[in-house]
C-alpha cells in the first residue's frame, strides 16, 4: 500500500504513469464515459485549514467515480484534541477507504500515514503540495509551445518560498525541466529543497538555480509562476513581506512583458489580487490560471484511482450480491418485525 505525501517518493516513470491516467480519465470525463472505478469506496477529507479547490476537486472526483467524500473539517472531529493523530488514523481506516488530509504541519500527516491502514492523501502542509504539483505538471504539458516537451523547458518561480514553490521545484526537476526561483535572498528556497532539486535535475538533465534578478529569469521562462506572499500565521509579517516583494516581484504587465511570447502564467490559486499578481496578467492572454484550476479535479480522479483502485478488493459476483439482498429483504420483510419484537419481551 503506497501512500501520497510527496512527489519525491516516486520515480519519474510512475509519475508519467499517473500524468497518463490523469489525461485518460480527463478524455473519458469530457465524453461523459468515465467509469465508476471507485464504486461505493468513501474518502475521509481531513482539512485543519480552508480550501476552495482541494476540497471541492476531491469531493467531486469521488462522486463522479461513484464514490463518496466526507468534509470532516477542526472542531467537528476529535483529531489531536481529544483523541490521538493516530487513532484518528486508525478509525478512519476501519470505515474509509482512502484518507486525504490538509494539515497545517508535515509532520501531522507524517502520523497519520504511519497508523492508517488505506492510503493517505497529502492535501498541504507547511512544508509541500504533492496534489498540487502533479496538476501542475499535467496542466504544464498540455501548454507547451508546439514541438516542445517538458524536458528542456523552464518555469520561473516569482515570489515567496511557499509550500507550492517547494512542490513544483521537486515535480519540475523530476521531469527534466529547468526550475529557477527568483526572490529577495531572504525569501529564496533553502539549501535542504536546493539539494533534493539538485539530485532530481542530475538525474533528469533538468537544472536549479535561485536569484535575486527577477528581470533576466523571466527572459528564459516557458511558464512563469507565482503564489501569494503571505499565508494564514503570517499576518504579523505582512509589511516587512509587502516592501521586500513589492514592485519588483509583483508578476504585472511590464514585468511578464519580458518573457517569450509563447510564455504561460501559473498561479495555484487563490490570488492576492493586485498584490503578487495584477488583473491585467491573471485575466490576461497568457493565463492558464483556471485550466490549472480545474485540473485538481482530473488530478484528484487520477490520484485516487491511482492509488486507491490496486488495492480494493473485487467486488461481490452478482450472485453473491443477490443472495445477500434476497437474505436480507426476506429477513426485513417476512419475519424481521416478529423477531425484533419477541427479543424485545425477551429484554434482549
Ligand atoms: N490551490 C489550492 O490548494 O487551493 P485551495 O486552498 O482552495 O484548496
Amino acid at each position: 500500500m503506497k501512500h501520497f505525501i510527496d512527489t519525491q517518493d516516486f520515480s519519474r516513470e510512475e509519475l508519467a504513469e499517473l500524468i497518463g491516467l490523469i489525461l485518460l480519465l480527463k478524455e473519458a470525463d469530457r465524453d461523459r464515459a468515465l467509469p465508476e472505478l471507485l464504486r461505493r469506496r468513501s474518502l475521509g477529507m481531513i482539512f485543519e485549514e480552508p480550501s476552495t479547490r482541494t476540497r471541492v476537486s476531491f469531493e467531486v472526483a469521488m462522486a463522479k467515480l461513484g464514490g463518496h467524500a466526507l468534509y470532516l473539517k477542526p472542531g467537528e472531529i476529535h483529531l489531536g484534541a481529544r483523541e490521538s493523530v493516530a487513532d484518528t488514523a486508525r478509525v478512519l481506516s476501519r470505515m474509509c477507504d482512502v484518507i486525504e488530509a490538509r494539515t497545517l504541519r508535515h509532520e501531522t500527516v507524517l502520523e497519520l500515514a504511519a497508523a492508517a491502514e488505506v492510503p493517505v492523501i497529502n492535501g498541504l502542509t507547511d512544508f509541500n503540495h504533492p496534489t498540487q504539483a502533479v496538476c501542475d505538471i499535467f496542466t504544464m504539458s498540455e501548454h507547451l509551445p508546439p514541438g516542445r516537451g517538458l524536458h528542456g523547458s523552464t518555469v520561473v518561480f516569482v515570489g515567496d518560498r511557499t509550500n507550492v514553490c517547494s512542490s513544483t521545484m521537486f515535480i519540475a526537476t523530476q521531469f527534466g525541466m529547468s526550475f529557477v526561483h527568483a526572490a529577495p535572498a531572504a525569501y529564496q528556497a533553502p539549501e535542504e529543497w536546493l539539494e533534493i532539486a539538485r539530485a532530481n535535475a542530475a538525474a533528469s538533465g533538468g537544472s536549479v538555480a535561485v536569484t535575486e534578478d527577477v528581470e533576466d529569469a523571466i527572459a528564459l521562462a516557458d511558464f512563469v509562476y507565482t503564489d501569494l506572499w503571505w499565508w494564514v500565521g503570517q499576518e504579523g509579517e505582512i509589511p516587512e513581506r509587502r516592501a521586500a516583494f513589492m514592485p519588483r516581484y509583483q508578476v504585472d504587465e511590464e514585468l511578464i512583458g519580458r518573457a517569450p511570447a509563447h510564455a504561460k502564467f501559473m498561479h495555484c490559486l487563490p490570488a492576492s489580487r493586485g498584490v503578487e499578481v495584477t488583473d491585467a496578467v491573471i485575466d490576461g492572454p497568457r493565463s492558464i490560471v483556471f485550466d490549472q484550476a480545474e485540473n485538481r479535479l482530473h488530478a484528484e480522479k487520477g490520484i485516487l484511482t491511482w492509488l486507491t483502485y490496486p488495492t480494493l478488493t473485487a467486488p461481490a459476483s452478482p450472485a453473491v450480491e443477490a443472495d445477500y439482498a434476497g437474505r436480507i429483504h426476506d429477513y426485513l420483510g417476512r419475519v424481521g418485525w416478529e423477531v425484533g419484537a419477541a427479543l424485545a419481551e425477551e429484554g434482549r
